[in-house]
């Protein structure tokens, strides 16, 4: 559920019209809604309600510093992968010991910004990785809290672009090398093992290769335990999907997936940390666009809009689909047509949809691309020189600008010239 609705034939945001804003702010951009952003947070704490459990936001997903201070503000910690993140999660008011640390390629910097700034813990993935922070923090004296990143080698039957879990991808310690590397990670110094941890992939709707994951992490834990680790906390991760077709698509509820958690690993007694990034930011978030053009091809029609695949890269780069609606509401009994929707990128792939039904759509009106508060805005860059698209948050009747478009000046200037070039 969010709160994207018509409301008088006119989409809304919450309370605000987005035609209004569009006229505020220009198009294309951003739109989030506050409820929908603390609704998704909601829904995970209560589906894991009774067990001792933290949340922290995959910011990976959407790192817009207001809606960091949202979901912090309902007491979300935070999950973060570089250095950058982990400044921003901090500048967001987020304190050390509620941010963990994700990641394949953590750098020695990385490693001593942290461990100086505080973390809460560290998501090892590798023996060398953890070679490294003992060497960091025994030379900082600091003790780094980590837990081991394994890799089941289950299939999360998603993307193959964002599946981790399988042996063939990067991510984790194989399971058959989880005992030595536990092993040797006890027996470095400046380090503490505190627990496992296991992320599987992005965009999952099936339950079971999480109820495959989880059970395999609570046959380890029993064997590390056996082995004399003081197991206490595990990090299941992120990845639940979402809606991205409303009309045919159901994944399994937060509710469904607290219960695989609480039958997999619940009798364990460690205190339980989930990542989602997706399911938190994705349908509370709207990309708005205008059509430029309505540009009838041989035996297909062409709406050109002013959003482009550097905006939202996601059906160019993983075959996407996102719900593309209009913002003045089709009046009943219009009849559909087929349109493909494209920007204006100098590239046959940027393309958003190809013979999608939409309402008659003109030069100047509106459309709303749904799901596009999560890997939206990050994921976006400057391609063609097009400067990043600015993001709105809505909280009721209010609205603000979180992120400004930014002036070709401001874009041309971050550029330097070398000195034999100044004239
Ligand atoms: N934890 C770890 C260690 C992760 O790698 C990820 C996502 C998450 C949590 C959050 O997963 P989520 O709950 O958001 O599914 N750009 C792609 C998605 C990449 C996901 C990468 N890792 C997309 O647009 O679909």
């Amino acid at each position: 559920m969010d709160h994207f609705i018509y409301k008088d034939g006119a989409l809304h945001a919450e309370d605000v019209s987005v035609s209004e804003i569009a006229a505020t702010v220009g198009t294309p951009f951003y739109l989030y809604s506050t409820a929908t952003l603390e609704r998704h947070f909601t829904v995970f704490d209560e589906a894991l309600h009774g067990l001792d459990h933290k949340i922290f936001f995959a910011m990976k997903a959407n790192g817009n510093m207001a809606v960091l201070r949202t979901l912090a503000a309902m007491g979300a910690g935070m999950d973060v992968v570089s250095g950058g993140e982990y400044a921003k999660a901090r500048a967001a008011g987020v304190s050390g010991d509620m941010i963990v640390f994700s990641g394949v390629g953590k750098t020695e910097e990385e490693m001593w910004q942290v461990l100086h700034g505080g973390i809460r813990q560290f998501n090892v993935e590798s023996e060398p990785e953890l070679r490294l922070l003992s060497k960091v923090a025994t030379a900082m004296g600091k003790t780094a809290s980590i837990t081991l990143r394994v890799n089941p080698d289950v299939d999360a039957k998603t993307h193959a672009k964002i599946a981790t879990g399988k042996s063939e991808n990067k991510f984790g310690i194989p399971m058959s090398k989880a005992r030595e590397a536990f092993a040797e990670a006890a027996s470095l110094p400046g380090l503490e093992v505190v627990g496992i941890d296991v992320h599987i992939g992005s965009q999952l709707t099936d339950l079971e290769p999480y109820r495959q994951a989880f059970t395999k992490v609570a046959e380890l834990t029993e064997t590390l335990r056996a082995d004399g680790h003081n197991i206490r906390r595990l990090d299941l991760g992120g990845g639940l999907g979402i809606p991205y077709e409303r009309t045919n698509e159901a994944p399994p509820l937060p509710m469904e997936y607290g219960q695989v958690i609480r039958d997999t690993v619940g009798h364990l007694g460690c205190e339980i940390e989930i990542e989602p990034g997706r399911l938190i930011a994705g349908n509370a978030g709207i990309m708005v666009s205008k059509v430029i053009y309505l540009k009838q091809g041989e035996g297909r029609d062409f709406l050109i809009i002013d959003a482009a695949m550097n905006d939202l890269i996601r059906p160019a780069m993983y075959d996407a689909h996102h719900d593309i609606i209009a913002v003045v509401e089709p009046a009943p009994g219009v009849e559909p047509s087929p349109v493909d929707i494209v920007g204006p990128v100098c590239e046959s792939g940027d393309t958003f949809t190809k013979q999608r039904n939409m309402p008659p759509l003109k030069s100047g009106d509106l459309v709303a691309f749904r799901s596009a508060g999560a890997y939206g805005a990050v994921m976006a860059s400057e391609y063609n020189a097009r400067p990043l698209i600015p993001e709105v948050l809505v909280k009721g009747d209010q609205f603000a600008v979180v992120r400004p478009r930014p002036t070709y000046e401001e874009m041309i200037s971050r550029d330097k010239l070398p000195e034999w070039m100044e004239s």
